[in-house]
């Protein structure tokens, strides 16, 4: 038997490549399953059809304009929001979510797009969550830990180009956002993320 809650809970993780976002999900996402709690594991670029859109095309590239990627993840938002966010926390479920609208008004944002346009676009189509986790580390430790994924010789304009995108998370602000450093051991940001976690989840525990 899981635990009740009295209501859903979204949880997103957010920053920057190779921040080590993924790894917190998954870890947290293992803490809450092993204390019976129900949750679900999402991430964006969903595997829907935008999602799957999106993949194809080599952002990296350049391959569309700014404009074309923000409708892409717009749509696959949407999508996503509406076929499996929403259901899950209408059941009550916790939903940890492996980058959100905040992806968009950083990456997006950081090729130019206004990020107010950006933001308000996006709250017409997504869910506030209850607590946002942005890891922040410095775009050359991002890089280096996911080395072998992207193609060398575009390193040093990757890292141009995640700058202007830390920049924008770090200028991020709202009572849900909790910003940590995420050069740390993983350990140590796994345990201040559960204990965050945790202690905001045990409000809504029915008893
Ligand atoms: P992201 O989802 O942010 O792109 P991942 O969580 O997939 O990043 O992590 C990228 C790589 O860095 C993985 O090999 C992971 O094991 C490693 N990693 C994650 N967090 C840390 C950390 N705090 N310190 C060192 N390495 C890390
Ligand atoms: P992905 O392969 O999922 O990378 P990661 O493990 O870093 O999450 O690809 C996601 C890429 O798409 C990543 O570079 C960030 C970018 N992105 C945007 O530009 N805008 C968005 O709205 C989202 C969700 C992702």
């Amino acid at each position: 038997m899981s635990k009740k809650l009295e209501k859903g809970i979204l949880i997103v993780f957010e920053g920057i490549d190779g921040c080590g976002k993924s790894t917190q999900a998954k870890l947290l996402f293992e803490k809450l399953r092993s204390l019976k709690f129900d949750c679900i594991l999402l991430k964006e670029p969903s595997s829907g059809k935008w999602g799957k859109k999106i993949k194809k095309l080599s952002l990296f590239e350049n391959s569309i304009s700014p404009e074309e990627e923000l409708e892409l993840f717009v749509k696959d938002r949407e999508e996503n929001t509406r076929e499996n966010i929403k259901p899950a926390l209408q059941e009550k479920r916790i939903v940890i979510l492996d980058r959100y609208y905040f992806s968009t008004i950083a990456y997006q944002g950081a090729k130019g797009i206004n990020l107010k346009y950006i933001e308000n676009l996006n709250k017409s189509i997504a869910i506030e969550p209850d607590i946002v986790f942005i890891l922040d580390v410095e775009p050359s430790v991002g890089l280096s830990r996911i080395e072998n994924r992207k193609k060398k010789e575009k390193l040093f304009e990757r890292e141009d180009y995640l700058n202007k995108v830390r920049r924008i998370y770090n200028s991020l602000k709202g009572k849900n956002i909790i910003k940590m450093d995420g050069s740390q051991k993983i350990d140590k940001i796994r345990e201040k993320i559960e204990e965050i976690v945790l202690k905001y989840i045990e409000k809504y525990i029915d008893n």
